[in-house]
């Protein structure tokens, strides 16, 4: 994890900052290697091409912390449009367990932060949403947001599941919590993707050391494999996903009781060499133009897409 982490995430909260980095051309470079496209029209292509390579997709519509209810029900119209145009590039399963395509929401862009009734908005959002994506054999992910929101999240995602069992949810490793919600919800049917995570959380709710991260995503992942639920091992990290490959073959897991994931636009040799091994790899491809909180994340995590943005700022990339 970068050291530098906790300044990037608190100097992105800046409208300042936010404005700067909005506001220079230079940006949209940055944008178009980490985010598919701003519109449908866009994201379509990429996604083929993802599929026609052997990869599966999770896509994300960005945008997120929405506190006007009519913003809330565009995102959900536009999740709905999406799935339609998905499923017709590739819904179904793979190999008997896994849909091809998947949807990743969050619920702060389904309504979940309205002053007024936002959790109940949200949860009747992802339920409108999940029969959809049921109807289009499409599966839906909700992602985890920063700590404030984790407890309303997993009781959406518990009282959708008991109507669509397959909802996955994320679980952040680097949450002292999160062993425990492992343990929870490492049962048959459960669809868990691990990711370190990326928001800036205080020392009492969440590990800060990179060291400690991981060694609480090895527990916590030790916890899935042998559980009897469906793991989605989400990250870039060549320690974490050596580690899955050694559990799956302690647990008798083959290679499509698992899957990988990594974001788009990182890694992508490493995704193709484990998609041709024959492993189940996805890729969660962003599109829209919300896109500010998704990339400050992704250059506060790693030096060197900091180091690539600094360079294109000053021209020399
Ligand atoms: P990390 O970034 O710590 O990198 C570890 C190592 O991986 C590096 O030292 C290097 O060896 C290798 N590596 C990483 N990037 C590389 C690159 N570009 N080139 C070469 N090597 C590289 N977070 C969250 O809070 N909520 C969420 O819902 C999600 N959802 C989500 C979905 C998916 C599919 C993924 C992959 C990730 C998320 N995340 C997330 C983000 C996650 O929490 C985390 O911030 C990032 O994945 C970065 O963590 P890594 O585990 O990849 O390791």
């Amino acid at each position: 994890m970068n050291p530098l982490r906790p300044a990037i995430l608190a100097a992105a909260g800046s409208p300042r900052m936010k404005r700067m980095l909005t506001g220079t051309p230079v940006t949209a470079n940055i944008v178009r290697r980490f985010v598919a496209g701003e519109t449908r029209d866009e994201l379509i292509p990429v996604v083929r091409e993802l599929l026609d390579s052997g990869r599966m997709i999770s896509v994300d519509f960005l945008g997120e912390n929405t506190t006007d209810r009519a913003q809330a029900d565009a995102t959900l119209a536009e999740y709905l449009a999406l799935i339609n145009d998905l499923a017709a590039l590739g819904g179904g399963l793979e190999g008997g367990a896994a849909a091809r395509v998947e949807v990743s929401v969050k619920l702060s862009a389904l309504g979940q932060a309205l002053p007024d009734g936002g959790h109940a908005t949200a949860t009747e959002n992802l339920r409108i949403l999940c029969v959809k994506a049921a109807q289009a054999g499409v599966w839906v992910t909700v992602d985890a947001e920063d700590h404030t929101t984790t407890d309303a999240t997993l009781g959406t995602v518990r009282t959708v599941r008991a109507e669509f069992p397959w909802l996955g949810a994320v679980l952040q490793a680097y949450l002292h919590r999160t062993e425990a919600d492992c343990w929870e919800l490492s049962g048959a049917e459960s669809r868990i993707r691990l990711c370190k995570g990326a928001y800036r959380e205080p020392h009492a709710v969440a590990f800060q050391r990179a060291s400690e991260v991981t060694d609480s995503y090895l527990r916590c992942l030790a916890i899935l494999m042998r559980g009897h639920g469906y793991p989605m091992v989400a990250s870039h990290d060549p320690v974490l996903i050596t580690a899955a490959e050694r559990l799956a073959i302690e647990t008798g897991r083959d290679a499509v009781g698992f899957e990988h994931q990594m974001l788009y636009g990182i890694r992508d040799v490493e995704q193709l060499r484990l998609a041709a091994a024959g492993n189940a790899m996805r890729v969660y491809v962003p599109y829209g133009n919300q896109w500010y909180g998704y990339l400050t994340r992704r250059l506060a995590e790693r030096p060197a897409n900091l180091a690539f943005f600094l360079r294109a700022l000053v021209g020399d990339s």
